[in-house]
């Protein structure tokens, strides 16, 4: 596949895009409504007394909804989640403790061994998945499921796979009703979608600028702990998936406190780092500080250092806004190195080769 060397060439763009990734894109604020009126709305859910715990289990695409719920919960909720991206659970889990088990395809092996562990230790369960294994084992089990769309990859579900995490949560009790702020997110996504899509040009779209200053460069994505944190993780994972490109990520305060030090060798690979960090005015008034000297010590070290602001009211619209120009970049960035954004052939080689032992 040829690379596109112009961005405002939007055919270009789009005859990469075997699956679609454009068109999930600018679905995804139908998604999210879908998601919270019609998937999460209905279904059944556990007698629960008292939940002490919540532990999200899934990995990549279908884990980064367990961290938004986890972030986005952080302050308003009495009861900690705890995002879980392995076989096991951790040793707390028990009849105190409601799992989400989460995998788009409902076959994950990871997330399959954690639902079956969380069965056995007495913890309440609700699935969220298409199907698959996962589906069948929640209807044997009579488990709560919630049946999720399928036919899209399960990093472009991302609503599909959260909103209805936070709305049973609301359901239960457990957090305040915010569908007002849903709906707000919704409403701000369509305005950003205008702006960041493949018919507007690069130098009016966000997204199209980010992605050139990334192309062919390692970017580096740093966000602030509790808020943006998942938004450069979430950065890291689009760009390894829709780029195929390498991509690292941190968070403020703490990599003041470890990986700054490591910016000075070796140095011409240092000059191939474009570092972007995620910024938000709530953010506490220390890590503005923090940022600003920080900045300051890699200035001359890497290739450029860009800012990424969050917009938006509400704290859900703030995380979509900044998540929503980091999904557009990465399948960009994925056009700038003539690349389908789509297949993700090594995850399938990985999991072929795992089911076959
Ligand atoms: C693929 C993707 C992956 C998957 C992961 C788990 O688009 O995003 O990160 O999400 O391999 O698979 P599922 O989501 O089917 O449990």
């Amino acid at each position: 596949m040829n690379a596109v060397k112009d961005l405002n060439c939007t055919d270009e763009i789009c005859k990469l895009d075997t699956t679609g990734m454009f068109e999930a894109l600018k679905g995804l604020p139908v998604q999210c409504d879908r998601a919270c009126w019609d998937l999460a709305g209905h279904v059944e859910l556990p007698e629960i007394e008292a939940i002490s715990n919540i532990v999200v289990t899934g990995l990549g695409g279908s884990a980064i909804g367990g961290d938004l719920l986890r972030v986005y919960t952080a302050g308003k909720m009495a009861v900690p989640v705890i995002v879980n991206r392995d076989y096991v659970l951790p040793g707390f889990v028990g009849p105190d403790t409601l799992v989400f088990a989460v995998s788009y395809s409902g076959n994950t092996e990871e997330t399959l061994s954690a639902y079956e562990e969380a069965r056995l230790r007495g913890a309440s369960v609700v699935a969220v998945t298409t199907g698959g294994r996962l589906g069948e084992l929640a209807a044997r089990d009579g488990v709560p499921l919630i049946g999720v769309p399928g036919g899209i990859s399960p990093r472009a579900a991302t609503g599909f796979l959260f909103i209805p995490t936070l709305r049973v949560l609301q359901r239960l009790g457990l957090l305040p009703d915010n569908v007002d702020e849903i709906s707000e997110m919704i409403d701000y996504m369509r305005t950003l979608q205008k702006e960041l899509a493949p018919e507007v040009p690069a130098e009016e779209n966000q997204a199209k600028q980010l992605a050139q200053k990334l192309f062919n460069r390692i970017p580096v994505i740093w966000g602030s702990s509790g808020t943006t944190e998942v938004v450069a993780q979430r950065w890291k994972g689009q760009i390894n998936e829709n780029a195929k490109a390498p991509a690292y990520w941190n968070v403020l305060p703490e990599l003041n406190h470890n990986e700054i030090v490591g910016f000075q060798f070796p140095k011409e690979l240092l000059k191939k780092l474009h570092v972007v960090i995620l910024r938000d005015e709530r953010d506490h008034p220390r890590v503005h500080k923090r940022i600003e000297i920080t900045r300051e010590v890699i200035r001359d070290v890497v290739d450029g250092c860009t800012e990424v602001w969050a917009s938006g009211e509400g704290d859900l619209s703030r995380i979509f806004s900044l998540i929503y120009t980091g999904d557009y970049t990465s399948v960009y960035l994925a056009a700038l190195y003539g690349i389908d954004p789509g297949p993700v052939k090594v995850i399938d080689y990985l999991k072929r080769e795992l089911r076959d032992d």
